[in-house]
């Protein structure tokens, strides 16, 4: 999907239902999130980061972060005490627009609308910490490549940037879906499975105007790759369980390479 149309699909998600578009957990669809257990989620996910970068030798805080792709500010808002200034970024219009409204008491909290496949609205060396979950999964490789190395370009030479990215999916070798029973029986090869899913996407969105949330990996070592050949430092790669089930997922920390 090409920039344009994400930022579309992503608006319809955000315009339906943000909360849910965002935290996707059974039982809270069609506007069931109670908004206090919704940030709360973000609080736990933001502490399990404190701790994490901790156990690393690093600490959450600073004068400015950068929340990328931060929806309406699940994580912005969390990050806020740790850092004097939080820069929460997203494509979708309606995303930010919700963002500032829920948040407009925070001072150190603002919301920046981007709608280019680079972060050039942001000065260079200028963040000491970026963190993005559960949004470089559902571009396109060619543009999670490049905004990362935005997060490499924007970070101060001892600033850290924490990102997820699923590597692969795992329907190719579990066969633990519904859909892989049924192509399985029908006689489709493993390799067609990924095609076939894309294009029922796109099928809902042509006929039933539904939006796509569409997910994507890339190999790990093709993501190590990418941090290297842009002057950035790979500090650690750790398993986890954020793109969900079918998906192999892992947080990069990332650092600037010392010249
Ligand atoms: C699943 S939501 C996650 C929001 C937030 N990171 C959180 O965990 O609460 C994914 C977000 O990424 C945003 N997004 C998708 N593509 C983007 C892009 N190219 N640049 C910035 N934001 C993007 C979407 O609009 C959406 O708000």
């Amino acid at each position: 999907m090409e920039l344009k149309d994400l930022q579309r699909h992503w608006d319809e998600f955000s315009r339906k239902d943000a909360m849910y578009a965002i935290n996707t957990r059974p039982g809270k669809e069609n506007g069931q999130w109670d908004r206090c257990a919704f940030y709360q989620t973000g609080e736990r996910e933001i502490l399990r980061v404190q701790r994490y970068l901790g156990n690393k030798g690093y600490s959450l805080g600073g004068q400015k972060a950068l929340d990328f792709g931060c929806g309406i500010g699940r994580l912005s808002v969390a990050l806020g005490p740790h850092f004097d200034e939080v820069i929460g970024v997203d494509i979708s219009p309606s995303m930010i627009a919700q963002a500032r409204v829920e948040h407009n008491s925070k001072s150190n909290l603002s919301f920046v609308l981007n709608e280019v496949d680079n972060l050039a609205v942001f000065e260079e060396a200028s963040f000491d910490f970026i963190y993005s979950n559960i949004t470089l999964q559902h571009m396109a490789p060619k543009y999670a490549k490049r905004y990362i190395h935005e997060f490499v370009r924007l970070l101060k030479p001892d600033g850290i940037c924490l990102f997820q990215l699923p590597s692969r999916s795992r329907l190719d070798r579990e066969n633990k879906s519904l859909f892989q029973k049924v192509s399985k029986f029908l006689g489709i090869p493993p390799s067609l499975h990924r095609r076939i899913l894309l294009l029922s996407n796109r099928l809902k969105w042509s006929i039933l105007r539904r939006p796509i949330m569409e997910m994507y990996g890339i190999p790990s070592q093709e993501v190590i790759a990418c941090i290297e050949s842009c002057g950035g430092k790979v500090l650690h790669v750790k398993e986890n369980r954020h793109a969900g089930q079918y998906w192999e997922s892992f947080y990069y920390l990332i650092g600037k390479a010392v010249i």
